[in-house]
């Protein structure tokens, strides 16, 4: 008479079993087999490490005591690449299992002993299974809103960038002028060890810094020659529009800080706040050294751009009134020292 041995339907779960006793993976195999679990076995400790490198599992059961290593030292390689897999350790007799301090610093998941029946290792399996299931699940979330707010986050920059063209076609002096600033920003940045989240405001803030000036009349933002005091109070509002613009979107709320003190002067004279010192936030202090540097070095209606000496000379003249210091002297090494990084960026964006 035929066993009643049949397959159940695959559940999907894939199931590594690492033991040096074949009668363990022979029996575990009959046995996965049939509750519907995709089964892989084998007996070198070693090999379990390469098949996970090589192929993904949902699950590893392993022995405990094996040669050429144990099985907590196979984890311990395991947990070199794979933080996901989730583990069950079987020992053989409680005096031999590992202590708990292992098993949680390994981040196994559970472990049980061995006995001639699996109904403690099933229920262990079931629960592994049930807490599989959810983090597979959360997972999928996660990356469908990953995918959603990446999506959400590309069509907000591309709205934004239309009206940055906008307002840069309309000037052609000030063409190319966020690219800059932007890229100047983040090179200052760079020899001030900022982080790789400050660089990324700093690229983003540069990019949208005159933003409000979209607002501005084109009779006074194109005007050639000087501005009459009540045509430059009107160029003054453009960070607090340009605030206003951005205020709606959150993924730019990182850079308002930026937008809104980019003219803001660090012995305090500057607008719109007329913010003082370090109460000038940090990276509005550096894209204000960028901004400056580029509206001197580049032609206006009324002047030629300014020689990099005369720049160097102005900078080094207005640390402490106009610039934070420190990024000045930052900005002046790079110009003495690193005066390519800066040649880069004025091609790119001739
Ligand atoms: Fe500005
Ligand atoms: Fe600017």
């Amino acid at each position: 008479m035929r066993k009643n041995m049949q397959t159940q339907a695959s559940n999907g779960i894939k199931v590594l079993v690492v033991d040096d006793e074949i009668g363990i993976i022979d029996s575990l195999s009959i046995f996965l087999k049939k509750s519907g679990y995709i089964f892989d076995g084998v007996t070198d400790p070693l090999e379990a490490i390469e098949k996970v490198k090589n192929e993904h599992f949902d699950l590893m059961i392993l022995d405990f005591i094996m040669t050429p290593i144990h099985g907590d030292q196979v984890v311990e390689e395991i947990r070199k690449f794979n933080k996901e897999l989730y583990i069950l350790l079987l020992t053989g007799h409680k005096d031999l299992a590992p202590p708990l301090e292992t098993i949680r610093r390994l981040d196994i998941q559970g472990y049980c002993e061995k006995s001639d029946k699996f109904d403690q290792l099933l229920l262990l399996i079931e629960s592994a299974v049930k807490a599989i299931n959810q983090m597979n699940m959360i997972k999928k979330i996660n990356d469908e809103l990953k995918e959603t707010t990446q999506k959400l986050e590309q069509a907000y920059m591309e709205s934004i960038e239309t009206l940055r063209y906008t307002v840069e076609a309309k000037d052609p002096y000030t063409r190319g002028h966020s690219d800059r600033v932007s890229e100047y920003s983040v090179l200052i940045g760079k020899y001030l060890g900022l982080s790789d989240d400050d660089l990324h405001t700093l690229k983003i803030g540069g990019l949208f810094h005159d933003i409000g000036k979209i607002g501005i009349p084109d009779d006074i933002l194109l005007k050639p020659g000087k501005l009459t005091p009540d045509e430059y109070s009107e160029i003054k509002n453009h960070p607090s529009i340009g605030v206003h613009i951005l205020s709606n979107a959150a993924i730019f709320r990182d850079i308002i800080p930026i937008v809104k003190h980019h003219h803001e002067r660090y012995d305090g004279l500057g607008y719109p706040s007329k913010l003082k010192g370090e109460s000038i936030p940090y990276l509005a202090r550096i894209a204000a050294v960028a901004d400056t540097f580029d509206a001197m070095t580049s032609k206006r209606t009324y002047r030629d751009s300014l020689s990099l000496d005369i720049v160097k000379s102005e900078i080094e003249k207005n640390k402490e009134t106009q610039f934070d210091p420190q990024v000045a002297d930052v900005f002046l090494d790079i110009l003495n020292n690193h005066y390519e990084e800066i040649k880069v960026i004025q091609e790119k964006y001739r």
